[in-house]
């Protein structure tokens, strides 16, 4: 694996790579794991070369967000990345090489302040949408790769694609998940021991609110359900965990991330939520398959 700690350094390096060769982009911001090693293995399925990149984005971050804090392992990193063998190029590239100074140009996926996610963290998905744009300008490739894990960025992501016209392929890979049902995440770290524990209450509250959906799918005569019969199931679990401070419960759509009230059996829902537990932000989803 070739490791780039600048972009000058990769653009000559990606020059070489022949146009017949397919390339596939796995963005990161670090402290990988193993959803992320995910990712780099289905690239790695499907292109001929596999180019991730590490870069903590700081536009993303809100102004109490945790930046500042936000888990560097760079050495660990590119251990992983040696050991994994599905990555061919790893850039690093340096704040200057993507916020140059006088930097003053953001790509924007308008209409979407309703959605839950975007709501709680204003200004996070313009920051995603510019840096990832860059990526793909930086590094020129035919498909790139982004976890389930971060549905609304997912449903943003294929938005600007198609908004833009940008000829790039997204592949979406399924949210890797600890024994217990944590999804995996850098931010992680961050739980104490007892957090860490009471963290499983995610996955069981999303998969209660999946069984109620299933069963009522099941019955013949129900063509829909309301989202707040769902959200009240999930808060219902969530509730036994009183530290567990809910930030958000969104029903929304598969399609645009929409939030709904009613949610019909044929067209299936993703319901996605956040929580504070301790200091740490956590985030999960379920979708939630239609008839
Ligand atoms: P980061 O949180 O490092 O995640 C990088 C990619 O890994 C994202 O596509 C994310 O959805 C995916 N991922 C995270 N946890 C996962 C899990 N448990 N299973 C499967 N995939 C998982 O998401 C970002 O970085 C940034 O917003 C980025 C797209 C790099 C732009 O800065």
């Amino acid at each position: 694996m070739r490791v780039c700690r600048s972009l000058a350094e990769f653009q000559i390096l990606r020059k070489a790579i022949p146009p017949v060769k397919n390339v596939g982009l796995v963005p990161t911001m670090g402290a990988l794991h193993r959803g992320h090693l995910s990712l780099m293995e289905l690239a790695k399925s499907q292109c001929d070369i596999v180019i991730s990149t590490i870069f903590v984005n700081p536009t993303q971050f809100g102004p109490n967000e945790d930046l500042s804090k936000y888990p560097r392992q760079e050495i660990e990193d590119i251990k992983k990345l040696e050991q994994s063998k599905h990555v061919d190029y790893l850039l690093l590239p340096t704040v200057e090489d993507v916020y140059p100074k006088g930097f003053s140009t953001f790509v924007n996926v308008e209409g979407i302040d309703e959605q839950k996610e975007a709501k709680s963290r204003p200004g996070h998905f313009r920051g995603v949408t510019t840096v990832v744009s860059k990526l793909f300008n930086m590094t020129q490739p035919q498909k790139a790769y982004f976890g389930a894990k971060d549905a609304m960025q997912c449903i943003v992501i294929k938005k600007m694609v198609r908004d833009l016209n940008i000829p790039i392929e997204i592949v979406i890979g399924q949210t890797l998940r600890e024994p217990d049902g944590l999804a995996m995440s850098s931010r992680n770290v961050y739980l104490s021991e007892q957090d860490r524990k009471i963290s499983t209450i995610l996955y069981k509250s999303l998969s209660a609110a999946e069984q109620l959906w299933n069963l009522g799918k099941g019955s013949h005569c129900e063509v829909h359900t309301s989202a707040s019969n769902l959200v009240q199931e999930i808060l219902k679990v969530l509730s036994q965990e009183p530290s567990v401070l809910v930030d958000y419960i969104s029903v929304g759509s598969r399609a645009d991330g929409s939030e709904l009230s009613i949610v019909d059996y044929h067209e299936g829902a993703i319901i996605s939520l956040a929580v504070k537990l301790g200091t740490t932000r956590l985030i999960d989803n379920i979708e939630l398959l239609p008839k």
